[in-house]
């Protein structure tokens, strides 16, 4: 079917009160993979394009990767720019084709950010399209941790990494986070139809242990009416029982992903762990048999692990199942090389 908007989807999430998940199109190995766990699950889907899958794929490649897969899906799907950070690059992607933009702002100054989320909104809404922008920071793991520690700490117990994680990162987090107060003018002056506020996740985790801030997201939901948007999911820890089970403790004013979209998040983005699961799974077949010389049977896992991923988290977020139909039943596979 033709692209949707991600405002279509998003009302519907928020209204009925699920989450729409929003994968990063990175390569054609993971867009499938994503396409062919909404059809298998029945759920919308947002596929988005940040700046460094654009500079890797090219615009061109990258939208059409999303317009084909789209176009042959039986579930409905967006074409969504992630963190856009300039007017001109919204202005590509819409002229592009994308369904749904984003201005990422965060590192100007709240006017500044005001201005272009403003003007972006503008434009797109003449031509019948939403934006998201962002409210606060969210930061990246990077900002904290530097690559040698960051492998050091993975391999810590999870309570443990999250103990040193509140203690190096927890302050800056917490003061990078989106101001309640400022949520409702920042909407009505931009005329934005989504909200990407910082709540407490950091973008780019290895695993998923990290809690979100509860109040913070109760106190955005008060703010404004518009659907909000978590990104940085990967490192978010998914369950209550997950916690438990990694003897991560939550305080009281935290919570994890599935209690986030119970409060009000409506569109979840995930991309660090469908890259690390697909790359697991592509590893782990190449162990298996070192002597393969078919790409194909080697990616081939690794699109079905990160396939695997991307069902779990549709079921998290109680996007599955919101698409009638069967679907097309036709998952990639690779009979011999050719
Ligand atoms: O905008 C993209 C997301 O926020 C993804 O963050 O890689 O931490 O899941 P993540
Ligand atoms: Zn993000």
């Amino acid at each position: 079917m033709p692209l949707v908007t991600s405002k279509e989807l998003l009302q519907q999430a928020q209204a009925e009160r699920y989450a729409v998940g929003a994968f990063n199109a990175n390569n054609m190995e993971c867009v499938k993979a994503v396409i062919e766990a909404a059809e298998e699950e029945r759920a919308p889907v947002i596929l988005q394009v940040s700046q460094g899958a654009i500079r890797y794929a090219g615009l061109g490649m990258a939208t059409t990767m999303v317009q084909t897969v789209a176009q042959e899906a039986s579930v409905p799907v967006v074409l969504h720019l992630d963190h856009g950070t300039s007017f001109l690059q919204n202005v590509q992607c819409l002229h592009a084709g994308f369904t749904s933009l984003m201005y990422d702002g965060a590192a100007e100054p709240l006017e500044k950010n005001i201005e272009i989320s403003a003007k972006i909104a503008e434009i797109a809404h003449a031509v019948g399209l939403p934006v998201e922008a962002e409210l606060g920071k969210i930061p990246k793991i990077e900002d904290y941790v530097d690559g040698e520690r960051a492998n050091e700490l993975r391999h810590r117990p999870p309570a443990e990494q999250v103990e040193i994680l509140r203690e190096t990162a927890g302050p800056q987090v917490e003061a990078l986070m989106a101001d309640a107060s400022q949520a409702a003018t920042f909407v009505e002056k931009t005329g934005i139809d989504s909200l990407a506020a910082a709540v407490g996740s950091i973008h780019g985790m290895w695993a998923d242990i990290w809690p979100l801030r509860r109040d913070r997201i109760e106190a955005l939901v008060k703010a404004t009416s518009l659907p909000l948007v978590c990104h940085g999911s990967s490192g978010v820890v998914r369950t209550r029982a997950d916690a438990k089970a990694k003897g991560i403790e939550l305080r009281p004013d935290e919570c994890t992903l599935e209690e986030a979209v119970q409060i009000g998040i409506c569109k979840v983005n995930v991309a660090t762990a469908v890259s690390m699961a697909f790359l697991r799974g592509a590893r782990e077949a190449w162990d298996e048999r070192p002597a393969e010389k078919d790409l194909r049977k080697v990616l081939l896992p690794g699109l079905q692990a990160a396939k695997e991923l991307v069902r779990g988290y549709m079921r998290l977020f109680g996007s599955s199942g919101r698409i009638a139909g069967a679907g097309r039943g036709e998952t990639s596979e690779v009979k011999h090389a050719e």
